[in-house]
Protein backbone atom coordinates (compact mmCIF):
# COMPACT_ATOMS: atom_id res chain seq x y z
CA UNK A 1 0.00 0.00 0.00
CA UNK A 2 1.03 3.81 -0.52
CA UNK A 3 0.92 5.96 2.55
CA UNK A 4 1.53 9.90 3.33
CA UNK A 5 3.37 10.37 6.28
CA UNK A 6 3.20 14.47 8.00
CA UNK A 7 5.89 14.40 10.43
CA UNK A 8 7.27 16.36 12.96
CA UNK A 9 10.53 18.01 12.12
CA UNK A 10 12.93 19.87 14.50
CA UNK A 11 16.47 20.44 14.27
CA UNK A 12 16.98 20.75 18.08
CA UNK A 13 15.32 21.91 21.20
CA UNK A 14 15.45 25.56 20.69
CA UNK A 15 14.82 25.07 16.68
CA UNK A 16 10.65 25.81 15.79
CA UNK A 17 9.45 22.46 14.14
CA UNK A 18 6.67 22.12 11.40
CA UNK A 19 4.82 19.02 9.89
CA UNK A 20 6.51 18.02 6.41
CA UNK A 21 4.73 15.50 4.05
CA UNK A 22 6.42 12.15 3.10
CA UNK A 23 5.17 9.55 0.47
CA UNK A 24 5.96 6.17 1.69
CA UNK A 25 5.37 3.38 -1.30
CA UNK A 26 5.34 -0.34 -0.88
CA UNK A 27 4.13 -0.31 2.60
CA UNK A 28 3.95 -4.16 3.82
CA UNK A 29 0.76 -4.84 5.87
CA UNK A 30 3.38 -7.03 7.89
CA UNK A 31 5.47 -3.86 8.81
CA UNK A 32 5.65 -2.53 12.23
CA UNK A 33 5.69 1.27 12.16
CA UNK A 34 9.07 1.39 13.06
CA UNK A 35 9.71 -0.84 9.71
CA UNK A 36 7.94 1.58 8.02
CA UNK A 37 9.81 4.29 9.15
CA UNK A 38 13.34 2.69 7.96
CA UNK A 39 12.07 2.41 4.62
CA UNK A 40 11.23 5.58 4.54
CA UNK A 41 14.86 6.77 6.36
CA UNK A 42 16.72 4.72 3.62
CA UNK A 43 15.24 6.06 1.20
CA UNK A 44 15.92 10.27 2.46
CA UNK A 45 19.28 8.87 3.13
CA UNK A 46 19.60 7.90 -0.82
CA UNK A 47 18.26 11.23 -1.87
CA UNK A 48 20.75 12.72 0.16
CA UNK A 49 18.35 14.12 2.79
CA UNK A 50 18.23 14.06 6.86
CA UNK A 51 16.77 10.93 8.01
CA UNK A 52 14.64 11.05 10.37
CA UNK A 53 15.62 10.64 14.26
CA UNK A 54 12.92 8.78 16.63
CA UNK A 55 14.08 6.38 19.25
CA UNK A 56 13.43 2.63 19.47
CA UNK A 57 15.67 -0.13 21.24
CA UNK A 58 14.42 -3.22 21.69
CA UNK A 59 11.34 -3.65 19.09
CA UNK A 60 9.49 -6.24 21.02
CA UNK A 61 7.14 -4.02 23.26
CA UNK A 62 9.40 -4.30 26.90
CA UNK A 63 12.07 -1.97 26.82
CA UNK A 64 9.54 1.69 26.77
CA UNK A 65 11.83 3.47 24.39
CA UNK A 66 9.84 4.01 21.35
CA UNK A 67 7.69 6.88 21.39
CA UNK A 68 5.23 8.18 18.56
CA UNK A 69 2.11 9.91 18.90
CA UNK A 70 0.19 8.83 15.73
CA UNK A 71 -2.55 10.38 14.76
CA UNK A 72 -2.71 12.04 17.51
CA UNK A 73 -2.55 9.06 20.42
CA UNK A 74 0.21 8.02 22.08
CA UNK A 75 1.47 4.89 20.80
CA UNK A 76 -1.29 5.04 17.63
CA UNK A 77 -4.76 3.63 17.56
CA UNK A 78 -4.18 -0.36 18.60
CA UNK A 79 -4.88 -0.34 22.94
CA UNK A 80 -2.78 -2.39 25.07
CA UNK A 81 0.63 -1.68 21.97
CA UNK A 82 3.93 -0.01 21.60
CA UNK A 83 4.60 2.42 18.84
CA UNK A 84 7.14 -1.03 17.50
CA UNK A 85 4.14 -3.46 17.85
CA UNK A 86 1.98 -1.65 15.80
CA UNK A 87 1.89 -3.08 11.96
CA UNK A 88 0.60 -1.50 9.29
CA UNK A 89 -2.27 -3.70 8.94
CA UNK A 90 -3.91 -1.34 11.06
CA UNK A 91 -3.53 1.34 8.45
CA UNK A 92 -4.90 1.62 4.86
CA UNK A 93 -3.98 2.22 1.48
CA UNK A 94 -4.57 6.09 0.70
CA UNK A 95 -3.89 6.95 4.80
CA UNK A 96 -2.27 10.04 5.52
CA UNK A 97 -0.93 9.61 8.81
CA UNK A 98 0.59 12.13 11.47
CA UNK A 99 3.50 11.46 13.39
CA UNK A 100 4.67 13.18 16.68
CA UNK A 101 6.78 13.11 19.62
CA UNK A 102 5.79 13.21 23.28
CA UNK A 103 3.90 16.56 23.49
CA UNK A 104 4.61 17.38 27.18
CA UNK A 105 6.29 20.20 28.57
CA UNK A 106 8.46 18.41 30.93
CA UNK A 107 9.67 16.12 27.53
CA UNK A 108 12.11 18.65 25.68
CA UNK A 109 12.56 17.85 21.99
CA UNK A 110 16.14 16.42 21.41
CA UNK A 111 15.35 16.18 17.67
CA UNK A 112 12.31 15.24 15.27
CA UNK A 113 10.71 12.54 17.11
CA UNK A 114 12.81 12.18 19.81
CA UNK A 115 12.11 13.78 23.31
CA UNK A 116 14.01 13.47 26.16
CA UNK A 117 12.43 11.49 29.01
CA UNK A 118 15.13 11.73 31.64
CA UNK A 119 12.70 13.66 34.09
CA UNK A 120 11.32 9.85 34.57
CA UNK A 121 14.47 8.80 35.47
CA UNK A 122 14.82 11.43 38.37
CA UNK A 123 11.80 9.89 39.76
CA UNK A 124 12.73 7.05 40.01
CA UNK A 125 16.11 7.95 41.65
CA UNK A 126 14.25 9.80 43.99
CA UNK A 127 13.12 6.90 45.47
CA UNK A 128 12.15 4.02 43.45
CA UNK A 129 14.39 1.58 45.11
CA UNK A 130 14.85 -0.40 48.88
CA UNK A 131 17.96 -0.13 51.14
CA UNK A 132 19.00 -3.76 51.78
CA UNK A 133 21.86 -5.08 54.15
CA UNK A 134 24.98 -6.40 53.07
CA UNK A 135 26.10 -9.48 54.04
CA UNK A 136 25.46 -13.35 53.01
CA UNK A 137 22.43 -12.95 51.32
CA UNK A 138 19.22 -13.97 53.28
CA UNK A 139 17.32 -17.61 53.21
CA UNK A 140 14.81 -17.37 50.08
CA UNK A 141 12.04 -18.16 52.78
CA UNK A 142 13.36 -15.59 54.78
CA UNK A 143 10.42 -13.12 54.07
CA UNK A 144 7.46 -14.56 52.86
CA UNK A 145 5.41 -12.75 50.07
CA UNK A 146 1.30 -13.25 49.95
CA UNK A 147 0.30 -14.02 46.88
CA UNK A 148 -1.70 -11.24 46.16
CA UNK A 149 1.13 -8.66 46.94
CA UNK A 150 3.21 -10.45 44.45
CA UNK A 151 0.77 -10.10 41.85
CA UNK A 152 0.26 -6.93 42.45
CA UNK A 153 3.19 -5.73 42.28
CA UNK A 154 4.22 -7.94 38.93
CA UNK A 155 1.85 -5.91 37.73
CA UNK A 156 2.39 -2.95 38.72
CA UNK A 157 6.51 -3.31 37.43
CA UNK A 158 5.27 -4.17 33.99
CA UNK A 159 5.15 -0.46 33.76
CA UNK A 160 7.84 0.13 30.99
CA UNK A 161 8.31 4.00 31.19
CA UNK A 162 7.63 4.64 28.06
CA UNK A 163 5.63 7.88 28.70
CA UNK A 164 2.68 7.25 26.91
CA UNK A 165 0.75 8.89 29.68
CA UNK A 166 2.31 11.90 30.39
CA UNK A 167 1.71 12.70 26.59
CA UNK A 168 -1.47 11.80 26.46
CA UNK A 169 -2.74 13.50 29.94
CA UNK A 170 -4.04 17.08 29.49
CA UNK A 171 -2.04 18.19 32.88
CA UNK A 172 1.33 16.62 31.72
CA UNK A 173 1.23 14.21 34.91
CA UNK A 174 3.31 11.61 35.18
CA UNK A 175 1.65 10.05 37.94
CA UNK A 176 0.60 6.86 36.73
CA UNK A 177 4.17 6.24 36.01
CA UNK A 178 4.84 7.29 39.55
CA UNK A 179 1.95 5.29 40.88
CA UNK A 180 3.30 1.84 39.07
CA UNK A 181 6.79 2.42 40.40
CA UNK A 182 6.12 3.09 44.15
CA UNK A 183 3.20 0.14 43.72
CA UNK A 184 6.09 -1.87 42.79
CA UNK A 185 8.00 -1.72 45.61
CA UNK A 186 5.75 -0.48 47.77
CA UNK A 187 3.28 -3.49 47.53
CA UNK A 188 5.94 -6.10 48.93
CA UNK A 189 7.21 -6.40 52.60
CA UNK A 190 10.90 -5.85 51.46
CA UNK A 191 9.40 -2.30 50.72
CA UNK A 192 7.41 -1.74 53.51
CA UNK A 193 10.71 0.09 55.83
CA UNK A 194 10.57 3.57 53.06
CA UNK A 195 6.82 3.30 51.87
CA UNK A 196 6.63 6.50 53.25
CA UNK A 197 9.54 8.05 52.89
CA UNK A 198 8.92 6.49 49.10
CA UNK A 199 5.84 8.35 48.15
CA UNK A 200 6.84 11.67 49.52
CA UNK A 201 10.10 11.65 47.81
CA UNK A 202 9.08 10.64 44.38
CA UNK A 203 6.42 12.30 44.40
CA UNK A 204 8.20 15.96 45.44
CA UNK A 205 10.41 15.05 42.46
CA UNK A 206 7.59 14.45 39.87
CA UNK A 207 6.55 18.17 40.64
CA UNK A 208 9.85 19.21 40.76
CA UNK A 209 10.04 18.22 36.82
CA UNK A 210 7.21 19.94 36.29
CA UNK A 211 4.71 17.36 35.75
CA UNK A 212 1.09 18.24 36.05
CA UNK A 213 -1.26 16.84 39.10
CA UNK A 214 -3.51 13.85 38.36
CA UNK A 215 -7.21 15.00 37.87
CA UNK A 216 -8.82 11.63 36.98
CA UNK A 217 -9.14 11.82 33.92
CA UNK A 218 -8.09 8.85 32.95
CA UNK A 219 -6.43 9.28 29.83
CA UNK A 220 -3.18 8.07 30.83
CA UNK A 221 -4.32 4.51 31.47
CA UNK A 222 -6.43 4.40 28.32
CA UNK A 223 -3.18 4.68 26.09
CA UNK A 224 -1.02 2.70 28.52
CA UNK A 225 0.86 -0.18 26.54
CA UNK A 226 0.77 -2.29 29.35
CA UNK A 227 -2.52 -1.28 30.98
CA UNK A 228 -1.21 0.08 34.29
CA UNK A 229 -4.69 0.70 35.93
CA UNK A 230 -5.57 4.24 37.51
CA UNK A 231 -5.63 2.83 40.82
CA UNK A 232 -2.04 2.98 40.95
CA UNK A 233 -2.60 6.68 41.69
CA UNK A 234 -4.88 6.26 44.31
CA UNK A 235 -2.30 3.87 46.00
CA UNK A 236 0.60 6.24 45.53
CA UNK A 237 -2.31 9.35 47.16
CA UNK A 238 -2.92 6.74 49.97
CA UNK A 239 0.48 6.65 50.94
CA UNK A 240 1.60 10.04 50.72
CA UNK A 241 -1.46 11.28 52.65
CA UNK A 242 -0.66 8.15 55.42
CA UNK A 243 3.25 9.49 55.06
CA UNK A 244 1.98 13.17 56.07
CA UNK A 245 -0.05 12.01 59.31
CA UNK A 246 2.73 9.86 60.46
CA UNK A 247 5.97 11.25 59.48
CA UNK A 248 8.92 8.90 59.90
CA UNK A 249 11.42 10.08 63.23
S1 LIG B 1 11.27 -0.26 21.09
FE1 LIG B 1 11.23 -1.26 23.03
S2 LIG B 1 9.17 -1.05 23.65
FE2 LIG B 1 9.15 -0.28 21.62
Amino acid sequence: MNITLRIWRQHDADSPGRMIAYPVEGVSADMSFLEMLDVLNETLTLDGQEPVAFDHDCREGVCGMCSLAIDGVAHGPEALTTTCQLYMRHFSDGDVIDVEPWHAESFPVVRDLIVDRSALDRIIAAGGYISAPTGSAPDAAATLVPKAAADRAFDAATCIGCGACVAACPNGSAMLFTGAKATHLGALPQGQPERGARALAMVAAHDEEGFGGCTQIGECTAVCPAGIPLDMISRLNADVLSALRSPSP
